[in-house]
């Protein structure tokens, strides 16, 4: 449908007053622009925003509701917003308990309909930042002309780069402050040119303003009758959204879920990210690679013949294909990738330092895979663009690093594909969003590795050794009696005949993991790399015993998932705090206390104590011996 614009039925206010649903339908259909301001309440950002609002003819807060109950209806998903896409993306972050402070507000104009999504500039916010721009289409990068290019501009211009906002707006404010002078306008748009080339910007639109006089805003200001673009209210209005651009690109649709309300009926909702699909067209659902062509394309308001990028959909396919959620169903002849490993952009959220090697969530599109990131390749310093060397990311720093995941995903560089190229990832503990992602490409190494297959089989190793493989995993404090434990467990074992291998802390750090000391990031690999060798004695049919702090849930609970089901025995040797430290058999408590060693499990570093342990050792309770033997009993029954 086309905006017949003159026909009062379209006016806005009239609209609202006489005909709510109507209205809703009309903007139904209209394109949407969503849009960020970056700059910082001094340049003027609020009073521009309560420009824009006053302005056009914004709807109120209950019919902003009314109109998002309203998509709700006529989506395919139930519970999707059809069109609030920038809420909608970050629904997924809010349910992760994340505190982001992006205020999103609406407005439509006769052409256009609008979210404008508000972040506070201050330097600590990249998080914020790049929550709002992460759906964005276009950036207004605010500027106070007294001021010119600062670091923050470069900053936020950079941050809207590299999320893939390719529309920028250059708004020169307040020029009511510099007498409207041509010459002050065009000093600052030539400094931004040359940043902004700089950093791969190949085009912006220069705007000057005056949020507060309102020049330039909506329409041309008699103040500076040497400007010859448009105004801004104009531009938003006309620029192209990348929704359009998208649907020029091959089809590409994530399955949210599968829609079988009885069993004549099979089809698969989603959003499409790009392309456009047409009822005929031959498709392939991936990773499978299955193919069949699309039958119907069924929303609530009826079948269509085709639908675009943008749309919510079900589609229903010819042949029975299997297809769940989390499959990508796209073009058949121009698919996208799967890979398991990749570069990537990261923009770290979380008050915790990353982890190289942890395992976390990681979520694209409709898939979510388990990933680990490593040490990053570099930082980036967001206010100068250098390339600075890093072993970890902090709040809000941005970084490059390979990172892998435990199974295939389908994805697109982010470059091209904001959907299938952009990924969160999630702390497996507390669920919370840590950071924001966004693919670069697949390293090729991983596609020219191959699974080797042998013939003397983990099943044949056991078989010979006459036992079944184990990892007695024992954590707990430094000097709990782990070692003392588990050398005693050991030997009792190796009477019985039974095939072992101990694998200790302190032994493996001569050897093995020389390199590594006790930051929380070394644990981890500490614990990563005990975890893969254990993993290849259990395959060698081996009874496995370890005895590290292992200080972390997330890592203890990595190994238990590499492990076959059942093998894996976690034994908590639960020894107080007081108890180890009064012990102290190595000298290294007092140390810690006196400060002389840093990073002291217990002292200042953490232990996370297991939750449900297959057993657990009360070492107030029982001699070593004792232990030993109890542990024996409950594996060798
Ligand atoms: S872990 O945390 O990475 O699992 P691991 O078990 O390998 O630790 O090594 C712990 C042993 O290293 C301790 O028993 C102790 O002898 C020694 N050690 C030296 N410095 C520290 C430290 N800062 N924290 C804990 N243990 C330390």
């Amino acid at each position: 449908m086309t905006d017949t614009l003159d026909d009062p039925i379209y006016k806005t206010d009239a609209l609202i007053a006489e005909d709510i649903d109507r209205y809703l339908e009309v903007h139904q259909h209209k394109t949407m622009l969503r849009f960020i301001t970056c700059g910082s309440v001094d340049d003027g950002k609020s009073t521009l925003i309560g420009r824009l609002l006053y302005d056009s003819k914004m709807i109120f807060e209950d019919q902003l509701a009314a109109l998002e109950a309203d998509s709700r209806r006529v989506g395919t998903q139930g519970q999707e917003i059809d069109f609030a896409l920038l809420v909608d993306g970050l629904a997924a972050e809010r349910e992760q308990g994340i505190t982001i402070d992006v205020a999103y507000r609406f407005f439509a104009t006769e052409k256009r309909k609008f979210i404008v999504a508000d972040t506070p500039g201050h330097e600590q916010y990249t998080r914020n930042m790049v929550t709002g721009a992460s759906t964005a289409d276009l950036a207004v990068i605010l500027i106070d002309a007294r001021k010119g290019v600062l670091t923050q501009t470069r900053r936020h211009s950079y941050l809207a780069h590299l999320i893939g906002i390719r529309n920028i707006v250059l708004a020169v404010n307040k020029m009511d402050l510099v007498d409207y002078d041509q010459a002050v306008y065009d000093g600052i748009v030539k400094d931004y040119a040359e940043f902004a080339n700089g950093i791969g910007i190949k085009a912006f639109t220069p705007i000057p303003i005056s949020g507060f006089r309102g020049d330039n805003i909506t329409g041309l200001s008699a103040n500076t009758p040497w400007y010859k673009g448009p105004a801004l209210m104009e531009h938003l209005e006309t620029v192209e959204v990348d929704q359009v651009s998208d649907r020029e690109k091959p089809f590409r649709m994530a399955v949210q879920w599968v829609n079988r309300p009885n069993l004549d009926f099979r089809g698969f909702s989603g959003q499409i990210a790009t392309g456009t699909v047409r009822v005929g067209d031959p498709i392939r659902v991936l990773p499978s690679g299955k193919t069949s062509t699309v039958s119907r394309i069924v929303t609530l308001e009826g079948d269509l013949d085709s639908a675009v990028a943008g749309q919510s959909i079900t589609l229903c396919f010819a042949d029975e294909v299997d297809c769940s959620r989390g499959d990508v169903i796209a073009a058949s002849d121009n698919p996208p990738q799967s890979a398991d490993q990749f570069e990537a952009t990261i923009v770290w959220m979380a008050d915790e330092d990353m982890l190289p090697g942890r395992p976390y969530w990681l979520k694209i599109g409709t898939q979510t895979v388990t990933a680990t990131v490593q040490q990053p390749k570099y930082q980036v310093n967001v206010n100068t663009m250098e390339h600075l060397a890093a072993k970890t990311l902090e709040l809000n720093a941005i970084g490059v690093a390979n990172l892998s995941t435990d199974r295939q995903i389908v994805f697109e560089p982010y470059a091209q594909n904001r959907a299938l190229g952009g990924f969160i990832l999630i702390d497996k503990i507390s669920n919370a969003t840590v950071a924001a992602g966004m693919l670069h490409f697949s390293l090729r190494r991983a596609q020219n590795v191959h699974w080797q297959a042998t013939d003397v089989s983990r099943d044949f190793h056991a078989n010979l050794k006459n036992q079944k493989p184990a990892v007695l995993w024992f954590t707990g404090l430094s000097g709990a009696g782990k070692s003392t434990i588990a050398n005693l467990v050991e030997k009792k074992l190796a009477r019985m005949n039974r095939h072992t291998f101990l694998l200790d802390g302190d032994n493996v750090r001569h050897g093995l993991n020389k390199d590594l000391g006790f930051t929380d990031a070394d644990r981890v690999e500490n614990i990563r790399r005990v975890g893969e060798v254990a993993k290849l004695m259990t395959d060698a049919g081996l009874i496995v015993i370890t005895a590290f702090i292992s200080p972390f849930r997330a890592e203890r609970e990595m190994v238990r998932q590499m492990m076959q089901p059942g093998e894996f025995i976690e034994v908590h040797i639960d020894t107080p705090l007081a108890d180890a430290e009064a012990r102290d058999v190595k000298g290294l408590y007092k140390k810690a206390r006196s400060g002389e060693l840093k990073n002291f499990t217990g002292i200042d570093s953490p232990y996370e104590a297991p939750e449900d342990p297959e057993i657990r050792i009360d070492t107030t309770a029982m001699t070593a011996e004792q232990a030993a033997e109890a542990i024996v009993a409950r594996i060798i029954p």
